[in-house]
């Protein structure tokens, strides 16, 4: 008799149906960010897709440049950018698989001069003190992620994780530690 079902077992999460409910989790490879590196990944991500996972989450994209992990980290923010990632959408939809996009903003995490944060408080793992996002910029920073998600669409993903923990831009938005912020 074959053990843990359920784990097996389909499931309609409304835009898709995931043949099973094992999801691999999301790890950013750096693959995006050399030559040829969205061809490596979608090789990478085909062959994960080959086993049979039922979901597959991409390693973190950023929604717009301020967000990026390092100076010249992936993003996804224009169309041109686009057409790269459909190499990967493409080669796991070939494997019968579903691919998620993970929007990340790293927030005062990052690794280059521009990086921004609720608060002007420099992370212990950062060279670069953040700059305070003014109220204009934070909606900006919302729209980006908005139109991060647009454009993920086009490119084929089935859907998109925002990641919200792990020390980036929202959780600390949501940590006292790092929002010392009196506006809405
Ligand atoms: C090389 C590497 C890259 C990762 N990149 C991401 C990432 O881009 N986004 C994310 O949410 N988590 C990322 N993670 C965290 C993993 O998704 C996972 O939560 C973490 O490794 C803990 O799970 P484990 O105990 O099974 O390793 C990464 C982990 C590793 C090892």
């Amino acid at each position: 008799m074959l053990k843990f079902k359920k784990l097996f077992s389909p499931l309609d999460i409304g835009v898709a149906v995931l043949q099973n409910r094992f999801v691999m989790g999301s790890m950013h490879t750096n693959l995006e960010e050399i030559e040829g590196g969205f061809e490596r990944a979608a090789v990478y991500y085909a062959e994960r897709a080959k086993t049979g996972v039922g979901l597959i989450i991409t390693g973190g994209i950023s929604p717009n440049i301020q967000g990026c992990v390092g100076p010249h980290s992936a993003k996804l923010s224009n169309r041109e950018e686009v057409e790269k990632h459909r190499l990967i959408t493409a080669a796991v939809k070939e494997a019968d698989g579903k691919i998620c996009m993970q929007i990340l903003h790293s927030g005062r995490y990052g690794y280059h001069k521009d990086v921004v944060a609720p608060s002007p408080i420099q992370s212990p793992i950062s060279f670069f003190k953040p700059h305070e996002l003014t109220d204009e910029e934070v909606w900006k920073t919302v729209d980006d992620f908005g139109q991060c998600a647009r454009l993920a669409r086009e490119a084929g993903y089935d859907g998109v994780e925002i990641m919200g923990s792990e020390g980036y831009l929202i959780n600390q938005f949501l940590a006292e530690r790092t929002n010392k912020r009196q506006d809405d």
